[in-house]
C-alpha cells in the first residue's frame, strides 16, 4: 500500500516505521527539515534495535520503503493518508484541507489524534465518508494496540477497512464505536494522571510512581509515562479536551509546560532524563491503587455503559495501549470497585 504520513515527530516516525516494516512503501513528510532528519535518524535506530533482537532482518530494505518529502504535493498517489501532528486542533484542520485538495476523494484519510474529535476533524476533508481514526501508542514499534475510531460520517465499510488495516501489521485493532473525547485509553489514562496529580498534595512524584511501577506493576510510573509521551504533548491535549467538557487540570503540568521542561525529549519534565530512564525506587510511603484507580475504573465503566466499547475490549485496550499487566477491569474486581 502507498502510505503518506503526516509529521515525522515521535508518533509519526514510528507510524512510518511500522508500516515499512510490512512492505508498505511510506512516504514522510514533515514541514521543518530537522525533524524530518530526526525522524529518520530515529527510525534507523529503532530498527537496529529490532534487528540486534532478531525481529527483523534487513534494516536497509525497510528502510529503503521510506521517502522523506519535505512537498505536500508528492503524497498524491497515496492510498491512506495518516495524520501525526501536534495535538492542536486548528493545525490539524489546516493539514487536512490541504491533503484532501491533494489525494483522490477515494484515499483513506486517518488521523492519529489520541483525543480530539474525530468528526470535528473529518469537517475539513472533502469526503468524510473516508476518514476515520487510526490511533498508535508509544512507542508505536512496540506497543501492539491501535484504536480505530469511527467518526459520525465514516462509512461502516471504511470503518472495516481501519480494522483490516491494523491487523496487516499484526497490531490489535480496537473497535471504538463512538467518537467519544480521549477514545477509550486515553480516557482512562486522563484519569489516571489527574488523580495522580491530585495526590501531589500528599505525596512526591515518587511515592506515587512506586505505587504504579511495584505495586500495580506498570511498565512505567504515572509521572514517568507524562515525561515520556511529552509534557508538551500532554498540556496541549489537556487544554483541548477541556475546551470540549473534558477536564483533565493538572497544575504542575502547566508549570513544567511552561518552563519548557518538556519530558524526555527534552531531558527534563518530572524527572531529569538526562542521564537516561529515571530510576524510580521502591517508598515506604505511597497512596493506595484505589486512591490512584477509582477514578479511572468509573471511566471504563461509563465507556462499557455508553456502548463505546465493551468490557473485555477496554480490558485487553489497557493491557496493550499502556503495556499494564492486568486490564482496568481486572484490577477493578482486585480492588472490589465493580
Ligand atoms: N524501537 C525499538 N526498540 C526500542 C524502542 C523503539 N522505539 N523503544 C525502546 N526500545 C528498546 C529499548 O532500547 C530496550 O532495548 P535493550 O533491551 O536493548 O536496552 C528495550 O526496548 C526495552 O526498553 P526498556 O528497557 O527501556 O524498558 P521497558 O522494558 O520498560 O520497555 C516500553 C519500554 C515498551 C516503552 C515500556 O516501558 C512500556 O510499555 N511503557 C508504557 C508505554 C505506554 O504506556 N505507552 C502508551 C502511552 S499513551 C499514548 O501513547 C497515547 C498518546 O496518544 C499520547
Amino acid at each position: 500500500m502507498k502510505i503518506a504520513v503526516i509529521g515525522a515527530g515521535v508518533m509519526g516516525h514510528g507510524i512510518a516505521e511500522v508500516f515499512a516494516i510490512y512492505g508498505n512503501s511510506i512516504y514522510l513528510y514533515d514541514k521543518y527539515p530537522e525533524a524530518l532528519k530526526k525522524g529518520l535518524n530515529s527510525i534507523l535506530w529503532s530498527l537496529q534495535k529490532l534487528k540486534e533482537k532478531g525481529k527483523i532482518e534487513d534494516v536497509d530494505k525497510i528502510y529503503s520503503r521510506i521517502f522523506p518529502i519535505n512537498d505536500l504535493q508528492d503524497i498524491e498517489d497515496s492510498e491512506l493518508v495518516i495524520e501525526a501532528v501536534p495535538e492542536n486542533f486548528d493545525l490539524k484542520s489546516s493539514i487536512f484541507k490541504e491533503v484532501s485538495g491533494i489525494v483522490s476523494k477515494d484515499t483513506l484519510i486517518a488521523t492519529n489524534t489520541s483525543s480530539l474529535p474525530i468528526s470535528e476533524l473529518a469537517k475539513n476533508v472533502v469526503n468524510p465518508s473516508r476518514f476515520l481514526g487510526l490511533h498508535f501508542f508509544n512507542p508505536p514499534v512496540l506497543m501492539k494496540l491501535v484504536e480505530v475510531i469511527k467518526g459520525n460520517e465514516t462509512d461502516t465499510s471504511v470503518f472495516n477497512e481501519g480494522i483490516e488495516i491494523v491487523k496487516r501489521i499484526e497490531k490489535i485493532p480496537i473497535p471504538v464505536r463512538k467518537d467519544v473525547i480521549g477514545f477509550v485509553v486515553n480516557r482512562i489514562l486522563f484519569r489516571v494522571f489527574t488523580s495522580a496529580c491530585r495526590l501531589l498534595n500528599k505525596y512526591t512524584v515518587e511515592e506515587i510512581d512506586s505505587l504504579a511501577k511495584y505495586v500495580l506493576e506498570f511498565p512505567m510510573g504515572v509521572f514517568e509515562l507524562l515525561d515520556y509521551t511529552g509534557i508538551d504533548t500532554n498540556y496541549l491535549i489537556s487544554n483541548e479536551v477541556k475546551k470540549r467538557g473534558f477536564d483533565f487540570t493538572c497544575n504542575k503540568l502547566k508549570e513544567l509546560y511552561e518552563k519548557g521542561f518538556y519530558g524526555t525529549k527534552v531531558g527534563k519534565g518530572f524527572y531529569d532524563w538526562s542521564k537516561g530512564r529515571p530510576n524510580i525506587t521502591k517508598t515506604e510511603k505511597m497512596p493506595s491503587p484505589e486512591q490512584l484507580l477509582k477514578d479511572a475504573i468509573n471511566e471504563a465503566i461509563w465507556l462499557v455503559e455508553n456502548g463505546v466499547s465493551t468490557e473485555d475490549e477496554v480490558n485487553l485496550a489497557t493491557k496493550l495501549g499502556l503495556g499494564w499487566k492486568k486490564g482496568i477491569f481486572d484490577y477493578a474486581r482486585e480492588l472490589s470497585i465493580k
